[in-house]
């Protein structure tokens, strides 16, 4: 007699960080959809011999790859390129790998997106020439890390102590944040808030417009606004943005100019969303959850 066997889908979710509130979200989204999930963290697996993952797809959530040292990065990479070997990585391997604002930038250049003119460099002496020419003309400059979020080490340069203190400044900010790369760009005066939409999979699943009239950084963490932005003027503008860095699952932030036009900031591989949640009561988890489920 033939058997009918049932094998459970599965997933395995990647992350040095399960509790993350939106990563135990889509974790029991997965589950109320019988799908068997598997939490690994990069020290549950060691290198040549990669166990039988046993799953079709291999979500990653938390970005493990910008917070450890070089020698942990290329570890970690490897064992991502040996996920694809056998199961589809979401977001794509190659988008983790080179997620940064500054590959966002070469990608919105490449494509004619408008985003604010930006340098990127190490050269410390260009870096200082690009600020000082700015704020000679009383323009403003931002200073970012090229990989972290939350407006964490965002700064405008006109609010340092003094003129006389920006190369001692720069200094200190290459130590503290920069890391080496300076990523510097102009001051965007803008309509006070900025929209963030989420994509999923080629889609804007949810919006949200954040503010804050006491910081130019909009950010929800740092003590911004969210509400629900519900025109969806940017849509096709972010899932566009979207596919040019190659991100299946990202939170494309757009600064609305005085100018009226939509300058493009980040495209982040890692997207918190609970403000959004909360702003639209979007259950943005789930729509994760249908996507990754939708892949096995
Ligand atoms: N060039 C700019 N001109 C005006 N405001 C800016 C500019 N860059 C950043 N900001 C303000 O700072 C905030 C944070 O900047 P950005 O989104 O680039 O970094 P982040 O929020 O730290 O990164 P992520 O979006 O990945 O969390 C923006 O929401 C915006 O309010
Ligand atoms: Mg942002």
């Amino acid at each position: 007699m033939k058997k009918n066997i049932v094998t459970q889908m599965s997933i395995i979710i990647f992350t040095d960080n399960p509790n993350v509130v939106e990563t135990r979200l889509v974790m029991e989204q997965l589950i109320s959809k019988n799908i068997k999930v598997k939490y690994l963290a990069p020290w549950d697996l060691s290198l040549p011999n990669l166990p039988d993952l046993d799953a079709s797809v291999v979500y990653v959530p938390s970005n493990m790859l910008h917070r450890g040292s070089t020698f942990e990065f290329l570890h970690r990479m490897l064992i991502l390129k040996e996920f694809e070997k056998h199961a589809m990585v979401v977001n794509p391997v190659d988008s983790i790998l080179q997620y940064s604002k500054e590959h966002l930038v070469l990608k919105l250049k490449e494509n004619d997106f408008v985003f604010p003119n930006t340098l990127v460099t190490e050269n410390i002496e260009e870096a200082y020439n690009f600020v000082k020419t700015r704020l000679d003309v009383g323009k403003e400059v931002v200073l970012k890390p090229i990989c972290k979020a939350r407006g964490i080490g965002v700064i405008k340069l006109s609010e340092i102590r003094a003129r006389s203190d920006l190369l001692q400044f720069l200094l200190w900010y290459n130590r503290q944040h920069a890391e080496g790369v300076y990523y510097l760009q102009d001051f965007i005066p803008n309509q006070g808030y900025d929209v963030r939409c989420l994509v999923v999979n080629g889609e804007v699943v949810g919006r949200e417009k954040r503010y804050n009239p006491n910081d130019f950084r909009y950010n929800v963490a740092i003590g911004g606004s969210a509400e629900a932005f519900n025109d969806p003027v940017y849509d096709e503008l972010s899932v566009k943005v979207a596919e040019s860095v190659g991100l299946k699952i990202t939170g494309i932030d757009i600064l609305p100019g005085t100018d009226g036009l939509p300058y493009v900031l980040e495209a982040n591989c890692f997207p918190g969303y609970m403000a959004l949640i909360n702003a639209t009561n979007i259950p943005i988890h789930k729509k994760i959850a249908d996507y990754l489920a939708s892949l096995c």
